[in-house]
């Protein structure tokens, strides 16, 4: 414990909030490792890995508080709760957030909690997912000559209303990746198409991105939740919309499967896999 005794009372330590990256053991920043190792308490994040935790000290406490969509969780108000009691302890507390904390990570109620009681915050950078699947998959979401806005949006929020700005999402050279798209998939090709998104819009769908579980689906905005039933994808994913490698003069990796419904929209489905890439 490296809280410090001032005037019999104990000094308060601070919170550390890092961006632990994607989940692949080697995408955490050296920041990230040297401020993991020094840590007393580590508040962790149901999506990061057993490989971050192997840089903290052996005699660290761990507070798991994982948050999973529709199962359970620990609520926003008893995480915020726990970093500023551990901290009024005099300890030095390290909130894991997986991927980047300001990246739908609710890292703001965190600074603002923890700066409320009087505690200093450190604020780490991870990798996003987003950034993290697109360079698994060797997939740039920018091309200086056709793809000039990239969005990162949610596809879940808190009322369960998706309330994007479809249109700006559906139009030509707009690209964008969604997360925590799995569940809402069906709602979310329904809206894209609504607002004029073409059916055929290439669409790739990361899971578990750089873990040695990944999977990645190359497929159209038409047959988006189809793909994702064949494959059985449950998430973490990221559902990339507008990017396509050949528009980068790039190819698809072997390791994308390509899913096609059947020209005839049939309930007949053709699933092919490592096909060649003319998404
Ligand atoms: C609560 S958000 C946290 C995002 C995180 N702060 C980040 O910057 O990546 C959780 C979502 O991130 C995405 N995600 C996180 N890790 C992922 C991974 N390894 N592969 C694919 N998607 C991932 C999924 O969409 C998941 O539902």
């Amino acid at each position: 414990m490296t809280g410090i005794r001032v005037a019999g009372a104990m000094a308060p330590g601070r919170v550390q909030l890092i961006g632990c990256g994607p989940g692949s053991a080697d995408l955490l920043t050296l920041r990230a490792a040297r401020l993991i190792a020094e840590a007393d308490v580590l508040v962790v994040d149901r999506l990061v890995g057993d490989s971050v935790l192997a840089h903290a000290r052996a005699d660290a406490i761990v507070i798991p508080v994982g948050k999973e969509a529709g199962g359970p969780s620990t609520s926003q108000d008893d995480i915020n709760r726990i970093l500023v009691r551990e901290a009024l302890k005099g300890q030095v507390v390290a909130r894991l957030k997986g991927g980047d904390g300001f990246v739908f990570g609710r890292a703001a109620e965190e600074i603002a909690a923890v700066r409320a009681a009087g505690i200093e915050v450190e604020i780490v950078p991870g990798i996003t997912a987003a950034h993290a699947c697109a360079a698994s998959i060797a997939l740039p979401l920018t091309l200086r000559e056709s793809v000039r806005q990239f969005s990162l949006v949610t596809g879940a929020t808190a009322d369960g209303e998706i309330d994007l700005d479809w249109t700006a999402l559906a139009a030509p050279h707009q690209a964008f990746a969604i997360y925590m798209g799995v569940r809402t998939a069906r709602t979310l090709r329904q809206k894209l198409l609504a607002a004029g998104a073409l059916p055929s819009m290439p669409v790739v769908v990361v899971e578990n991105g750089t873990r040695d579980n990944e999977r990645a689906v190359a497929t159209t905005l038409a047959d988006l939740t189809d793909a994702i039933r064949a494959f059985g994808i449950g998430g973490p994913a990221i559902i990339f919309g507008n990017l396509a490698w050949s528009e980068a003069n790039l190819t698809m990796p072997d390791k994308v499967h390509v899913y096609r419904a059947s020209p005839d929209q049939s309930s007949e489905r053709t699933l092919s896999v490592s096909a060649p890439d003319t998404l």
